[in-house]
């Protein structure tokens, strides 16, 4: 046997039971749903000569919980998943890089257990081949053959994830049977984003209308950040002698967190502490179980990701 490498040299093994459940808009779960419930009904499946597919790519801008998503369905399957770190691939002589994604490929289908591998920032590695004229681009096409026949021979699961799904390698993008795009919150989920990330705290039903309508446009890592940003500053703020008037908090709050450059600020970073939703807020903030007839601030039953491979 050739000498084993580990997996971990390639990326972050994360175990089924530290993963949480993105919320998600109804079309996604829906389109989730199915592929599970494909994967649950793999021997029928076989006995009627078809497979379960097994590759997917998630698409959408950062933070909307590709990650997150992808190691909530490794758990939803009982498997650990390898989130491969591009930079652990992509050398930067790139005359490694197709060495480096054999021995990526080779050492997850050779573990003893199984695991689902999850491709980040996949353009990086997957991106458009092009017209060989000089030395680097040869050895870009020649990568991208290799990752082709890398995932033909990989029979795991397997989840790439993109912002950019345009500069997918087209022969690399039909390998991916299952195309889930992420889109930014609607209203909605927004609510409940806010909602599950300001718990054991919450907010009138009103308030909390009004602050999600002033997020218009936050993917959910920055409305997590924004919520768990605002709960520590209530608990460290009267301990460190910081002014805890709400309009203060809320300026420290905005210049410290800072919207990802290529979604563009919510209202709220516009208009601050003068934001109508600003003013609307309660405060001191109330506790969750306070806040009378608001359903939608009682944080979710967190649905418990029992690992769960095939339906009864
Ligand atoms: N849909 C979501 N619901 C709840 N939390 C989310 C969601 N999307 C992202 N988050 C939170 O935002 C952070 C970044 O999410 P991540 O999955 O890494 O996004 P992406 O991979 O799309 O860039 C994580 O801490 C995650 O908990
Ligand atoms: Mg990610």
């Amino acid at each position: 046997m050739s000498s084993e490498v580990d997996v971990t040299a390639f990326g972050d093994l994360l175990m089924p039971q530290e993963a949480a459940e993105p919320i998600l808009a109804k079309p996604v779960r829906g389109a989730l749903l199915e592929w599970l419930t494909e994967i649950w009904a793999e021997d029928e499946l076989r006995a009627a000569k078809l497979q379960p597919r097994r590759r997917a790519i998630f698409d959408g801008p950062p933070g909307v919980g590709k990650t997150t998503l992808a190691h909530h369905l490794s758990a939803r399957l009982g498997l650990p998943m390898l989130a491969v770190r591009p930079d652990r691939l992509v050398d930067k002589w790139l005359g490694s890089t197709g060495k480096n994604i054999g021995a990526l490929f080779d050492a997850a289908s050779r573990g003893k257990e199984p695991i689902l591998l999850f491709l980040d920032e996949f353009d990086a590695i997957g991106m458009k081949r092009r017209e060989a004229s000089q030395g680097a681009e040869d050895e870009r096409n020649s990568f991208v053959n290799t990752l082709l026949q890398c995932i033909d021979r990989f029979d795991g699961f397997l989840i790439a994830a993109t912002n950019f799904s345009g500069h997918i390698d087209r022969a690399i993008w039909r390998r991916f049977d299952v195309h889930i795009s992420l889109a930014l919150p609607g209203q909605f989920e927004r609510e409940r984003i806010l909602a599950r990330y300001l718990d054991p705290h919450g907010l009138p039903s009103s308030a909390l209308t009004a602050m999600a309508e002033a997020l218009e446009t936050a993917s959910p890592a920055l409305i997590r950040q924004l919520a768990e940003g605002l709960k520590r500053q209530i608990i460290i703020g009267p301990k460190v002698g910081w002014d805890m008037a709400k309009g203060a908090v809320v300026d420290r709050l905005l210049a410290a967190i800072q919207p990802h450059p290529d979604l563009g600020k919510p209202r709220l970073w516009s208009l601050g502490a003068a934001d109508s939703a600003v003013r609307a807020l309660p405060w001191p903030l109330p506790l969750a179980a306070d806040c009378s007839g608001a359903a939608e601030n009682a944080p979710e039953s967190e649905s418990a990701v029992v690992p769960f491979r095939r339906a009864p």
